[in-house]
């Protein structure tokens, strides 16, 4: 039955690819067309295309070395050179090696995510002077290193390298991708250290490098990316302290630095980042008290759980937006938390002198808001209708609606 099911499909791919055959002179190009890109071989293209073996397992492509247009996932431009290839799941452990990249000179969009692609990135690559947009995340077989011809796509504004088992150093190139405005390194197995040059990504509103195995410092660099507006470097085994430099992004919504081996103290500098709304700080190895001026941010979601942090809980007294999420447990913080009752009545906790002082202040601060009740967390501890408490030591605050 296979058998017969492939052979028929072949016999329909020929059959096609004969009707096609008498198109041939649709695909004469207007002059003036063919001056609005690169100089390209209309047959080199299309030997690209064929040669990959990319295709080869799709039935009823239509393919021959005239209509290479028309393949799935291609565009071409008027004048018939491919512009873009969007390619998913169609051949598994597809190789980018087994196309010719410099054939392709118009290229400005490339996805290849989610295709089961094995191999490295061929340098070849970055001869695709036009390019982009190029996403080639989900591959969990690709491998290799970045190469540093990566680094001549200076075009590129979106670049995503996403989920793949991609290791060794960001090369410094990475600072001549002076469009980007959006690069995902996330969850790879990148190792060494952070490129300073990444500093010189100016036009970057997100940044992602999480989930790798990097090692050193976050580069002070960074406090050049003037128009970042995401930052997600957790899980990711950096150290060094949180450059301060990052007081500097003003454009700053969300901050991910979660499950590192940063030390040293929050940088007071954060309070100048007037538009955060999500600080994630938790497991790390930081040290000193919490800066006063986190209580001015507009901050959603606050987590600074298991560092070493000290001092008092002053801070979230000061409060002007109250966060719906703010974790501060696991830390060596002197603000007290409720008590069990020594006989052991688990819904009557009793409450420390200093937490009732705290909840005080927050209910007199917060009683004109309209929804109180859903975003006051530690209200609701006042009042004995905690939600969600975590409690596993005397230093522990903790509280979520
Ligand atoms: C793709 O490249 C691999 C490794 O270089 C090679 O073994 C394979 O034959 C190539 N496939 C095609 C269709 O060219
Ligand atoms: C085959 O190619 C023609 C153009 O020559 C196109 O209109 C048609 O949609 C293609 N069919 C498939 C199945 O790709
Ligand atoms: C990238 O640029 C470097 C430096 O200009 C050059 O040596 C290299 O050949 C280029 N790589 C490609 C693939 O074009
Ligand atoms: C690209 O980056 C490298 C390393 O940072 C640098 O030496 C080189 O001059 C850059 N090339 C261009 C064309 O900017
Ligand atoms: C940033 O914060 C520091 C320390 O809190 C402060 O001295 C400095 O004036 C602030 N800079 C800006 C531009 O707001
Ligand atoms: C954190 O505090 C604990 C307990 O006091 C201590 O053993 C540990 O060395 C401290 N770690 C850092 C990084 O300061
Ligand atoms: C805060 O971070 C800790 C440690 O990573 C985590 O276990 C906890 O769930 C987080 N808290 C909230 C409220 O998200």
């Amino acid at each position: 039955m296979g058998n017969n099911t492939i052979s028929s499909s072949i016999y329909s791919v020929m059959l096609l690819a004969i009707s096609m055959a008498a198109c041939v002179s649709t695909f004469a190009v207007p002059s003036s067309a063919k001056s609005l890109s690169s100089s390209f071989s209309f047959s080199a293209e299309a030997e690209a295309l064929l040669k990959s073996g990319w295709w080869a397992g799709v039935a009823l492509t239509n393919f021959s070395l005239k209509n290479h247009c028309y393949l799935k996932g291609i565009t071409c431009n008027r004048a018939g050179s491919v512009i873009r290839m969007e390619v998913h799941f169609f051949y598994s452990h597809g190789r980018l090696s087994n196309m010719s990249w410099s054939s392709l000179p118009n290229l400005g969009y490339l996805d290849i995510s989610d295709s089961d692609l094995i191999g490295g990135i061929p340098g070849e690559i970055g001869t695709l002077s036009k390019l982009t947009h190029l996403d080639l995340s989900y591959n969990f077989g690709l491998q290799g290193v970045l190469p540093p011809d990566l680094g001549n796509l200076t075009q590129l504004v979106h670049l995503d390298l996403s989920v793949t088992d991609i290791g060794g150093p960001i090369p410094s190139t990475i600072g001549n991708l002076s469009s980007l405005a959006y690069l995902s390194l996330y969850s790879n197995q990148l190792s060494g250290s952070i490129p300073p040059e990444i500093g010189n990504l100016k036009n970057l509103v997100e940044m992602d490098l999480s989930s790798n195995n990097f090692r050193g410092p976050i580069p002070s660099s960074i406090g050049h990316l003037s128009n970042l507006a995401h930052l997600y470097l957790h899980s990711s085994q950096l150290d060094g302290p949180i450059p301060c430099e990052i007081g500097k992004l003003q454009k700053l919504d969300k901050v991910d630095m979660s499950y590192n081996n940063l030390h040293g103290p929050i940088p007071r500098e954060i309070g100048n980042l007037s538009g955060l709304t999500y600080l994630a700080l938790d497991r790390n190895d930081l040290v000193g008290t919490i800066p006063n001026e986190l209580a001015y941010l507009p901050l959603k979601y606050l987590n600074l759980s298991q560092n070493n942090l000290s001092g008092t809980c002053k801070f979230a007294s000061k409060l002007r937006f109250v966060p719906v999420v703010l974790d501060l447990s696991y830390n060596l913080l002197d603000c007290q938390i409720p008590n069990r009752s020594p006989n052991g009545c688990p819904n009557e906790p009793k409450f420390r002198p200093s937490m009732l002082r705290l909840s005080q202040e927050f209910l007199s601060r917060r009683k004109a808001l309209a929804t109180p009740l859903r975003t006051v967390s530690l209200w609701n501890l006042w009042n004995r209708k905690m939600d969600f408490v975590h409690q596993s030591n005397e230093q522990v605050i903790s509280a979520q609606v």
